[in-house]
């Protein structure tokens, strides 16, 4: 199936990529040419593991290409996936421009039915707006799909991705689910074709209409979301009543209608996907004049776990850093991604600095993001490797739960260390090992 793919970023790409794996002519688009320009040049703007790999066997095979000529993409597909951002807007909704010009230039330039379909994370209703903005460009055209002579007619498709970064190639290749949020039965059979290779195990297919589809999406996420806050304010307590969150999980978790899954606390969520996806959920409820309360308060408690390491760090070493020096571990805002969209390793270090201290930071793979956002600045430093960061530091702050900050050599951390002082935001430490170190350690939710 010739299939055109509109953004090239973490869903697009990755979209992209295991479609032409299956045999499917794919097409790439992306507006901005510098990501273009990489991938055209053999390499990957983005981080994700074996994205790479899929890409360029794929190219080699004459399967995928990528270019910024719409022209060229709307020809391409039958199918046309928007996978463009949707960020949120400045009163939290989630802004719409994107798609919306995604959707525009397909209405400019198609001469055929097209399926378009919503790959974008997009609020309920999005799909009539999108048909609306194809249509107007087609009667700017003075072509009716109706009575056309081309009749180029479309169909508006919801199809939500739930991959997640850092797992994203094996997540679409063996989704749970594949939501199909449509209307009308030609537009049904292509994506049942589409996703055939995918159904081969067992029927992973689900068709809705169109809205509950959208709102499908914003549900997952406020669930998962919900379920971290929940547990962030119960290490809170936990700790405040000398508990220990680690057993509460456990014990909870061993119950099957709450399951283990999602259920770790730490120190906040961040990333391109749960803040913006909960404010635009809220911000539907509050259109249609019935707020969320639970969402209000998943949110307020995520915020203020993000500082929950730097409130820990003040207790320690007090409000007044001038002077101090931190490692930090863990830039993205969780491991296998270098995405640092509202990380909360941005919180920790902005903190530090507004009070004076200083931060050499390591991350596995974002580097060069946090290099792009903060560039070279006098209290930070950027380290070659785990160890490197460590130097002189008054204390180790561990932000993100990489695999490679699991088994730290702890003799080497006690021996750089100015002093030996652990805050571990994602409690990858048991603390009565840490301690029997001679390491002073702070985790969340597990301290009298
Ligand atoms: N990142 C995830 O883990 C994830 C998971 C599920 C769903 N989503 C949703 O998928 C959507 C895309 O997310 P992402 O993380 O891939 O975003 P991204 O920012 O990585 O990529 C979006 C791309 O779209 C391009 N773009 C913008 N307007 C365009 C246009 N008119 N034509 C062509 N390209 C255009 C941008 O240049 C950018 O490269 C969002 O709605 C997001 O909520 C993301």
């Amino acid at each position: 199936m010739k299939i055109t793919v509109i953004g090239s970023g973490y869903v697009g790409l990755v979209s992209g990529a295991c479609l032409a794996e299956l045999g499917n002519d794919v097409v790439c688009l992306d507006v901005d040419p510098r990501k273009i320009d990489i991938l055209n040049n053999g390499g990957v703007p983005i981080y994700e593991p074996g994205l790479e790999e899929v890409i360029k066997s794929n190219v080699a095979a004459g399967r995928l290409r990528f270019t910024t000529d719409v022209a060229e993409s709307v020809a391409h597909g039958l199918v046309q996936m928007i996978a463009v951002g949707t960020p949120s807007g400045e009163d939290g909704s989630a802004d719409l421009q994107y798609v919306i010009a995604a959707a525009r230039a397909i209405g400019r330039a198609m001469t055929e039915y097209k399926v378009i379909v919503d790959k974008s994370t997009v609020p309920v209703g999005t799909a009539d707006k999108v048909k609306q903005a194809v249509q107007e460009e087609l009667d700017k055209r003075g072509l009716d799909p109706r009575f056309s002579i081309l009749n180029p007619g479309f169909s508006v498709v919801s199809n939500p991705e739930f991959l997640k970064e850092g797992a994203a190639i094996d997540d679409f290749n063996r989704p749970d689910r594949i939501v199909i949020g449509a209307e009308d039965e030609q537009a049904i059979r292509v994506m049942r074709e589409m996703y055939a290779p995918f159904q081969r195990n067992h029927d992973r297919l689900m068709v809705m209409d169109i809205k509950s589809a959208e709102l499908t999406k914003y549900a997952a996420n406020a669930m998962l979301a919900t379920r971290i806050s929940f547990m962030n304010e119960l290490a809170n307590l936990a700790e405040k009543v000398g508990a220990d969150i680690e057993h509460v999980r456990k014990g909870i978790g061993s119950d099957q209608r709450i399951g283990y899954h999602f259920l770790y606390a730490g120190c906040g969520y961040g990333g391109s996907c749960f803040p913006k996806d909960v404010r635009a959920l809220k911000r539907t409820a509050e259109e249609y004049g019935l707020p969320l309360k639970v969402l209000q308060a998943v949110e307020d408690v995520n915020d203020a776990q993000k500082s929950v390491l730097l409130h820990k760090i003040i207790r320690r070493f007090g409000e007044n850093l001038k002077g101090k020096h931190f490692a930090l571990w863990g830039l993205a805002f969780k491991p296998g991604t270098d995405d640092i969209r509202e990380a909360t390793s941005r919180v920790v270090m902005e903190g530090l600095w507004s009070r004076g201290a200083t931060v050499t930071a390591y991350d596995p793979a974002a580097m060069k993001e946090t290099r792009h956002i903060y560039g070279e600045r006098a209290d930070l430093r950027y380290a070659e490797n785990p160890k490197d960061a460590l130097h002189e530091a008054d204390a180790l702050v561990i932000v993100t739960e990489w695999k490679a900050f699991k088994s730290p050599d702890f003799n080497v951390i006690k021996a750089r260390l100015k002093q030996p002082v652990i805050f571990d935001g994602r409690n990858l430490f048991e603390p009565a090992d840490i301690k029997a170190l001679g390491i002073e350690y702070h985790g969340i939710g597990r301290e009298g």
